[in-house]
């Protein structure tokens, strides 16, 4: 039985001190929807082993019901009791960057049910690099399955005023504590087909997965419309602001004539524009550093959201390292790509 902790329309301010992180884990163990931070983004979190209660995730976001879940391991151990089998390859992965933003596609036990994975006969799992995280999970005594702890479609939250932004009355509580040092979502690599397969890049950079396994790993390519993608989320437009972002890619001189004459056309019509890289270069003092950039990535888009923005511009940045994971949720977030 699923026991609401708190009222519907109640949703409970939690520290990240011991205490709190003891009633924490108690809702969660009692089949309730916790937010916690992690290294990434901030998760919602339920009992990974209750059908109930991750059925309960899904429409408090408003989510597909058929877009999988991640489950968060304390212990890398663990593994084994989530996944049928552990491959050699998910071993030395989980040895050499768990924790941290590495999820893995394995097949799934039967420990964790099928409501977990959206049916599907595998499971994505991860041990993330957030101590909070970590004692909530420990605490719990059982694995919790948690996405991003936004409303579905949103930018993924990196505070928990984000996920209170977005979810205050439909979960039991949030925990506050420091922002999410990486701000851009895990990477997600799928070990159950021939060779390893990058579903979504994410904050462990592809060049890391491709130095650990000596290989090229693959990109899944990303369609929208596509039925049947390799990873469901894929299909999905999310990472996004309200306002529609035009995301302009190519060569830099033309990119910034094209930005300039765009910014100016559209605040002629008396649009107000949000200029997604200059917003970035602004508050890191012109910085373009790509870890920068990911970090602060969806609390922009956030700002420009609660600023009332009509329309965002964007530049596109360089792919290397985690650039891979801003570029793709650029594009994701994108209702127009221009190419100049
Ligand atoms: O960093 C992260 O990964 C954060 C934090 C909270 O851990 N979580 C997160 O979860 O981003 P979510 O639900 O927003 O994204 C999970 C992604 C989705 O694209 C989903 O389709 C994919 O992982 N996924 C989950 N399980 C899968 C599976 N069994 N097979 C293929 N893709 C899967
Ligand atoms: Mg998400």
């Amino acid at each position: 039985m699923i026991i609401r902790v708190v009222s519907k329309k109640g949703t409970l301010l939690l520290k990240d001190s011991r205490e709190s992180l003891v009633i924490a884990a108690a809702i969660i163990k009692k089949g309730g929807l916790v937010a916690f931070p992690t290294e990434t983004v901030y998760g919602l979190g339920a009992s990974a082993v209750n059908a109930g209660a991750v059925k309960n995730i899904f429409a408090a976001k408003g989510r597909p019901a058929d877009n999988p879940l991640i489950v968060h391991l304390s212990d890398s151990n663990q593994l084994s009791l989530v996944a049928r089998e552990v491959p050699d390859e998910a071993k030395y992965l989980a040895d050499l960057f768990w924790p941290g933003p590495l999820s893995m596609v394995l097949q799934r036990s039967e420990y964790i049910p099928a409501e977990v994975s959206a049916g599907l006969p595998t499971v994505a799992v991860r041990m993330p690099d957030h101590p909070v995280a970590l004692a909530l999970i420990d605490c719990a005594g059982v694995p919790v399955a948690a996405p991003s702890a936004n409303k579905s479609g949103r930018p993924s939250p990196t505070s928990y005023r984000h996920v209170l932004e977005d979810l205050t009355g439909k979960i039991d509580a949030v925990i506050k504590s420091s922002i999410c040092k990486i701000g851009i979502e895990s990477t997600v690599l799928d070990l159950t087909g021939r060779s390893p397969l990058i579903l979504r890049p994410g904050g462990l950079p592809r060049e890391d997965l491709e130095r650990a396994l000596g290989q090229r790993i693959g990109l899944a390519v990303d369609k929208k419309n596509c039925l049947q993608p390799p990873s469901p989320g894929m299909k999905y437009r999310h990472y996004t602001p309200s306002a529609p972002l035009i995301l302009i890619t190519g060569r830099e001189n033309t990119r910034n004539q094209v930005l300039k004459n765009l910014t100016r056309y559209y605040r002629k019509k008396g649009f107000a524009v949000g200029l997604l890289n200059i917003s970035f270069q602004q508050s890191l003092k012109s910085s373009t550093d790509p870890e920068k950039l990911a970090a602060m990535l969806y609390g922009c888009m956030r700002k420009m959201d609660t600023a009332g923005v009509d329309i965002i511009i964007a530049e596109e940045v360089g792919i290397t390292g985690i650039g891979l994971a801003v570029m793709n949720r650029l594009k994701k977030a994108a209702t127009r790509v221009l190419r100049v």
